[in-house]
């Protein structure tokens, strides 16, 4: 199971922060950079492709983690687990320190949202030979190089959506929405003028205040408009994915708590990868983006106490699955914690144990 994304293909309009970033790692390396955008301007497919042109130098040596809103504790809990190194309280932080004295490595800590926790992680692996590409919607940290990331092309005012190149300033040439557009159009299920009517007659050119940056207005009406065709398997499987507070899901994961039986999951998947409003991280392993999961949670409920069940009742029966579920784990470590579930709360430690004394 691979640890990284692929490289990325389609990048458009990015060969200048790729130059200027490469640039900037290679001459102050170890690096600490922030690419801070809004919800879905290209900023974690940047630190893809940066990471995959500087592997070489890093000896291959890349590590993605999906940070979001985890605390201190659970990060380097996260990281220990990857690296094989101790969870024991007061040796984690030296064991992580260790490993990235050994050798030069890069590290993306993807989404970050809480900026205590980052600053913490941050402060205590400082010094070491590890580079950290953090990717933020916003940023409160100092000590940090902070690069703004905005939509590709936008300052030349090219297109880089061929196909729906005439919905690009409408969409404000934010390339989450435009590739969602495309994917709409590219199914035949609208045209063109036909999408441009739907956003416009729904308000897209209203000013209002938005929730936070992943609250994208461009993004939420593309989603309304598919919501409306998609059928009740495909709407509740794309509800699960939103509301899962760990990171990707496979298909039986999220059939199984959709509700959908075995045979009709991946008619109900492939019905929302048309419309690209899953993303496949890993083959065979799905999540959304946080603009999509933001819209999507709007119109559904979460389950946090199934989803708790369902994992830790998996990993039970299949511990050697830790690695690839982990997220899921931590995810139902905090669900115990904030719903003071004691009994739970040791279910997930003796997992926990099995894989890491
Ligand atoms: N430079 C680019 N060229 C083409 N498509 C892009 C580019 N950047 C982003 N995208 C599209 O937009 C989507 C969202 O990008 P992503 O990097 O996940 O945004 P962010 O991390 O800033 O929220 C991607 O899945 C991809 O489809
Ligand atoms: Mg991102």
């Amino acid at each position: 199971m691979r640890l990284f994304p692929p490289r990325p293909r389609g990048l458009k309009g990015r060969t200048a922060e790729l130059s200027t970033l490469t640039r900037t790692v290679e001459s102050a390396a170890p690096a600490r950079i922030a690419l801070v955008g809004g919800g879905g301007s290209g900023k974690s497919m940047l630190a893809a492709a940066l990471a995959h042109r500087l592997s070489p130098k890093f000896g291959g040596r890349l590590d993605w983690f999906r940070v979001g809103a985890w605390d201190f504790r659970t990060l380097v809990e996260m990281l220990a687990l990857r690296w094989g190194t101790t969870r024991e309280r007061r040796a984690v932080v030296p064991a992580l320190r260790e490993v990235l004295d050994r050798e030069e490595r890069l590290v993306v800590l993807d989404n970050h949202e809480d900026d205590s926790a980052t600053a913490a992680l941050l402060d205590a692996l400082s010094g070491t030979r590890a580079t950290f590409v953090i990717t933020a919607r916003r940023c409160l940290l100092s000590g940090v190089l902070l690069f703004p990331v905005t939509a590709p092309l936008v300052t030349s005012q090219a297109a880089a959506f061929p196909r729906v190149a005439a919905l690009t300033r409408r969409l404000r040439w934010n390339p989450l929405a435009l590739d969602v557009a495309d994917a709409i159009v590219a199914s035949r299920d609208a045209t063109v003028p036909a999408l441009d009517r739907y956003l416009a007659e729904h308000g897209i050119d209203e000013v209002r205040v938005i929730d936070h940056e992943d609250d994208l207005p461009e993004v939420a009406l593309l989603v309304g408009w598919a919501w409306s065709r998609l059928r009740a398997p495909s709407r509740r499987m794309l509800g699960v994915l939103a509301h899962l507070e760990g990171d990707h899901a496979d298909l039986a994961s999220v059939g199984a708590l959709a509700g959908v039986p075995p045979a009709g999951r991946e008619a109900a998947m492939r019905a929302l990868a048309r419309y690209h409003l899953v993303q496949e991280t890993w083959p065979g392993r799905f999540t959304l983006h946080a603009v999509v999961r933001y819209a999507v949670t709007k119109r559904t409920r979460g389950d946090a106490d199934a989803a708790f069940e369902h994992y830790v009742s998996l990993l039970e029966a299949a511990p050697e699955r830790l690695v690839t579920e982990q997220t899921h784990l931590f995810a139902a470590m905090d669900h115990a914690h904030r719903s003071s579930n004691l009994a739970g709360l040791l279910r997930v430690e003796r997992l926990l144990a099995q894989v890491a004394p």
